[in-house]
């Protein structure tokens, strides 16, 4: 499977139920990415993107419950049979679902967010790496 996840140099992805920086070019990153293509994401990232559907992308939910209004998976194995899709976040649903030879699209943001919401990152190879403004941008596979 894919994944794409931005984290900060304190190993953290939210603070507040929000990301912590505004970087206009990483979401152009993950929108170049992600588009036309299936997007799985945690219930609580949902709720965090406003509970509405990220445009040209089918959107899916992880949730234990059905959630209104977008397609929701409430058996987490279900999951895999979408093998082209990426998985977005939060750090719940990741953690439970990074394996071997999983795709990582993971951009280092070069700042400290201090209480946020942290993510224990899988080992991985980093297989390309590119710095832009104060962020690096790679692609790696997890060990
Ligand atoms: N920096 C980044 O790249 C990035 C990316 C994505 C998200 N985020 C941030 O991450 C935060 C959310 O992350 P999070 O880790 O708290 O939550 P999350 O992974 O987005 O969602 C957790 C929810 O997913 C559902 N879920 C998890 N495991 C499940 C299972 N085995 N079976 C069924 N449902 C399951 C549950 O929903 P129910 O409670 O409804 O059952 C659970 O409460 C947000 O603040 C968001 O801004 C950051």
């Amino acid at each position: 499977m894919r994944f794409i996840l931005a984290v900060s140099t304190d190993g953290k992805i939210s603070i507040g139920g929000k990301l912590p920086w505004n970087i206009p070019h990483d979401l152009k990153w993950f929108k170049m990415n992600t588009y036309g293509d299936t997007i799985i994401m945690g219930r609580k990232t949902w709720d965090s993107i406003g509970k509405r559907a990220l445009r040209g992308r089918t959107n899916i939910v992880v949730s234990r419950h059905k959630v209104p209004g977008v397609k929701t998976i409430t058996n987490i194995d279900d999951v895999r049979e979408y093998k082209n899709a990426w998985i977005i976040g939060g750090a719940e649903l990741c953690k439970q679902l990074w394996k071997k030879d999983d795709i990582l699209l993971l951009t280092r943001v070069h700042m400290t967010v201090g209480n946020g919401l942290s993510i224990n990152l899988p080992e991985m190879n980093e297989l390309w790496s590119k710095d832009f403004d104060s962020h690096t941008f790679s692609i790696n596979i997890i060990k």
